[in-house]
């Protein structure tokens, strides 16, 4: 790796050059998926839960995650991942418990943040955090989050990439 990973940056401009270096186009895109989740959970003390949900072309089945056990299944259109996978859009949740539908994996969570992973127009999956903090996530995670989620499609060959 280029750059020493560091813990707690709290920085997204920061952490940019650093989504660049761990990610691999030499390697699988399971992978790839899971220590991009650990980057982001090892540097934002706010997220509890970070997470892929990948499309299988017909649900969303759980990937490479960090933190606690989580529900493995969620169907297109439900809850918070499967709402921002149908409508291929980033959903802020500042207050889960106000969200029609909201999968609790964690009773602990209290606000979401879901980015869909989108290629060529195609749903791949979702990338999904949770926090215990109320309103953690805002415009300026999903700026970041959606730009290191477009280096994440553009850096892998997820055309022949199949969660099944
Ligand atoms: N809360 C999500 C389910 C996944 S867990 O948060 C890990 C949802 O409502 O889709």
């Amino acid at each position: 790796m280029e750059f020493e990973i560091k813990d707690g940056l709290e920085n997204y401009d920061e952490l940019f050059p650093q989504v660049e270096s761990i990610l691999n186009a030499d390697e699988p895109v399971i992978t790839n998926a899971a220590n991009f989740t650990a980057l982001l959970k090892q540097s934002f003390k706010k997220i509890s839960w970070a997470g892929f949900y990948f499309f299988d072309g017909e649900k969303l089945v759980l990937g490479p995650f960090q933190g606690k056990v989580a529900c493995t299944i969620i169907n297109i259109g439900n809850g918070v991942c499967g709402t921002s996978a149908e409508k291929k859009e980033t959903i802020i949740v500042e207050n889960v418990h106000n969200f029609p539908g909201h999968i609790a994996c964690d009773g602990g969570s209290n606000s979401e943040i879901v980015v869909p992973i989108v290629s060529n127009g195609k749903l791949i999956g979702v990338l999904d955090l949770d926090s215990y903090d109320f309103s953690a996530f805002n415009d300026n995670d999903k700026f970041y989050l959606e730009k290191f989620c477009e280096l994440f499609v553009n850096k892998l060959d997820l055309e022949n990439f199949s969660i099944s």
